[in-house]
């Protein structure tokens, strides 16, 4: 079946690039997704293994409509008990694109129908969430077989202002080239999510051990080999650090790297930029989100703030890679730091966002 992957706009050939890594076989890649061709151990692996998808929708169904009739008999002579659980609370979505039928109720009312004449119960909090596409008159029926957004890795009670979503960092991670051969530092790092990411790509963790998928109530899903599905976790090689000027974000770090498994190669302390140096030997990758002015408060009074870390950077980090994750280019230049060309822009939440990295300094 195709199994589609989503993620935020801009980060389609990342992901595209992890899936490929870890042996799936991705066959397209489209605007805020990527499509994998597997079978459902597919789905559950990729649910389990992949750092940077938001979402895994498993695709159950494909058939030409032309008509609201007709969508409704195709509908109702789906065999949704090959897949739902037979009591189920399900959740319907619709979306019509350039078809004879464009209107989004009407569609998701003729599959919800359909559902409940199959025993299920409709219900906007319902546990299974089915969506429809209808794209040139072709229905795609989706299961999402993730539930919770897979951002949520099922250890990070404790959440900064502004923290950047774990899927996100991942890829933002990958593109800096970190693979967990070199230590890593994030010198605003908020609840810590660049660094306890980090830390579990070293020690080659699973992003998904800790938490439960909507997969497991499926009626296809197999206990026994899912749990031998988990990754070998290897021995890090390095340390990530951490540190952010408010003692509350550092408290907030290492109670996540606690609860994460990864408190004893993870270092958190509190420290404002002007005092930052560099935590290890070795240099390795320095990567920060620094505060950017859509989100937290305005964009001027920041300028001082990156020409600050840009100094310290070229100070005291010889040899460090450094990446900074922005949304204005100027903040990014006010670094004085030598950036080379930005990465694709990414949609994060409504703000255009952009990767800017260096070579070794
Ligand atoms: C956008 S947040 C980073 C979020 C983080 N990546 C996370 O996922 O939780 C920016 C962080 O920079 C820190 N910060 C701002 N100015 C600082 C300074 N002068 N020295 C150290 N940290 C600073 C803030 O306390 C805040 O935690």
């Amino acid at each position: 079946m195709d199994i589609f992957l989503i993620t935020a706009p801009g980060l389609e050939t990342l992901l595209a690039a992890e899936a490929r890594e870890k042996g799936f076989k991705v066959t397209s890649t489209i605007p805020g997704g990527v499509t994998l061709r597997g079978e459902w151990p597919d789905v559950w692996r990729a649910n389990l293994q992949l750092r940077g998808a938001n979402r895994v929708l498993a695709r159950i169904a494909e058939f030409r409509a032309l008509h609201l009739s007709q969508l409704d008999s195709l509908a109702r002579s789906h065999p949704w008990g090959d897949v739902l659980p037979r009591i189920a609370a399900v959740k319907v979505e619709a979306t019509c694109v350039k078809s004879k039928i464009y209107h989004e109720g009407a569609a998701k009312q003729r599959v919800e129908t359909a559902l409940e004449a199959h025993g299920y119960q409709i219900d906007h909090d319902g546990a299974f969430n089915v969506r429809v596409r209808i794209d040139a008159n072709v229905v795609t029926l989706s299961l999402d077989t993730s539930g919770e957004s897979l951002h949520k890795r099922g250890y990070k009670e404790a959440v900064n202002k502004a923290p950047m979503r774990e899927t996100m960092a991942a890829l933002f991670l990958r593109a800096a080239g970190f693979s967990g051969k070199e230590p890593l530092y994030d010198p605003m790092c908020g609840s810590g999510t660049f660094p306890i990411e980090a830390a579990e790509i070293a020690r080659r963790l699973d992003p998904g051990r800790a938490r439960g998928f909507t997969f497991q109530s499926l009626a296809d899903f197999d206990a026994t080999s899912y749990a031998a599905m988990g990754s070998p976790p290897r021995d890090a090689m390095f340390h990530t650090y951490g540190s952010d000027r408010d003692q509350g974000a550092i408290t907030m770090s290492r109670a996540n790297a606690q609860r994460a498994g990864v408190a004893d190669i993870t270092h958190f302390e509190a420290q404002p930029l002007s005092d930052i140096n560099p935590p290890c030997d070795p240099p390795g990758l320095v990567i920060a989100n620094p505060p950017y002015g859509g989100r937290i408060g305005n964009i001027k009074p920041l300028y001082g703030l990156y020409a600050s870390f840009g100094d310290r950077m070229k100070a005291g980090f010889k040899g460090w890679r450094v990446a900074i994750i922005t949304s204005e280019s100027s903040l990014a230049k006010a670094t004085g730091l030598p950036f080379l060309p930005a990465g694709p822009i990414v949609d994060h939440g409504g703000i255009k966002i952009r990767l800017w990295q260096t070579a070794p300094l």
